[in-house]
């Protein structure tokens, strides 16, 4: 049996993979993909994603954009890695979907509860708004989902300060909702997704595929390599949301730990900060994980074969 996901995302060069990854990919049932503020505006991002339905001939399937900022702080996007449209690079098709007319969080939440428990999947690739909402509003979908794997945090460091990763950070006090509710929860953060590196080899095998999306992933690559590089000193440029998909497919793609996460909220230095608690056993109510060790080969054999089968 496929497992039934909803993506959040805020496309973004590496969420346009992430999309791509669960449409070509078999054993995923893409149920509604939502977008929240964050790499760009809203409409921006709402935007991008019908454009990648369009690329990859995604039909059927309800795209609804969702908060348009974080729950209390100012919306601050990513401008610097992901350009002005939020996915420069490639040119991107008219949209020949139309967003669904629902709130993200009200489709979430109508996808969630006409679902059996634990058939759903939750994979957030931004930042955590919309799950946050949905959760306050109608609390009963925390045990109705499966699990939630999601883009985001680390325990070693951030990347949009010295402590604290982008969708975190931007939207703390949702992160912190999300992240405390009593739900099986995977943080798939930096540690993991710095070990995803579009390395030219990579970059080869998804040109050499010939087809329109895969070419329109390299297009992606080429722009988000040269962002990463300017902005954050990376030689190659960390494909960072598709890797929550890929745990949601093959659970041994990557190694995960059980441990304690919170968010930090008050610190000067340290917003946004996904504390983990390593000191072990982790107490029997501990229901956060986090990933810690990428197997390279198999992750982008899966993107690799996801964006063949697309065709
Ligand atoms: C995360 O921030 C965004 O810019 C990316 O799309 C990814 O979800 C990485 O920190
Ligand atoms: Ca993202």
């Amino acid at each position: 049996m496929p497992r039934k996901i909803i993506l959040d995302c805020d496309p973004g060069h590496d969420d346009a993979i992430a999309i791509l990854l669960a449409h070509g990919n078999p054993d995923i049932e893409l149920l509604a993909v939502t977008t929240v503020h964050g790499n760009q505006t809203l409409e921006k991002v709402t935007r991008n994603a019908l454009a990648i339905a369009t690329v990859a001939g995604i039909t059927g399937v309800p795209f609804a954009a969702g908060a348009t900022r974080p729950l209390v702080r100012i919306a601050e996007v990513a401008e610097s890695i992901h350009g002005d449209s939020g996915l420069d690079g490639p040119v991107l098709p008219d949209p020949d979907i139309e967003a669904d007319p629902r709130h993200a969080v009200d489709l979430i939440i109508d996808t969630i509860m006409a679902h059996e428990p634990g058939e759903i999947t939750l994979v957030p690739t931004g930042a955590l708004t919309n799950i946050a909402l949905a959760v306050r509003k109608e609390p009963r979908i925390v045990e109705r989902v499966r699990e939630v794997v999601l883009m985001g945090g680390g325990y070693h460091g951030g990347n949009w300060s010295a402590a604290a990763e982008f969708n975190i950070v931007i939207d703390p006090e949702a992160a912190h909702i999300v992240f405390n509710e009593p739900w099986k929860l995977t943080m798939v953060g930096l540690d993991l997704t710095h070990q995803a590196l579009a390395t030219p080899d990579v970059v080869e095998r998804i040109a050499a595929i010939g087809t329109a999306p895969a070419q329109f992933v390299v297009e992606l690559l080429d722009f988000f390599g040269t962002t990463y590089l300017a902005a954050q000193g990376f030689e190659h440029p960390p494909v960072h949301d598709p890797c929550a998909v890929a745990l949601v497919i093959d659970p041994t793609v990557m190694e995960v730990v059980r441990v304690p996460l919170d968010i930090e909220l008050t610190g000067s230095l340290t917003l946004g900060m996904t504390v983990a608690d390593f000191r072990s056993p982790a107490p029997d109510s501990c229901t956060t994980h986090a990933a810690t060790k990428l197997d390279r080969e198999k992750f982008w054999s899966l993107v690799v074969d996801a964006l063949e089968r697309i065709g």
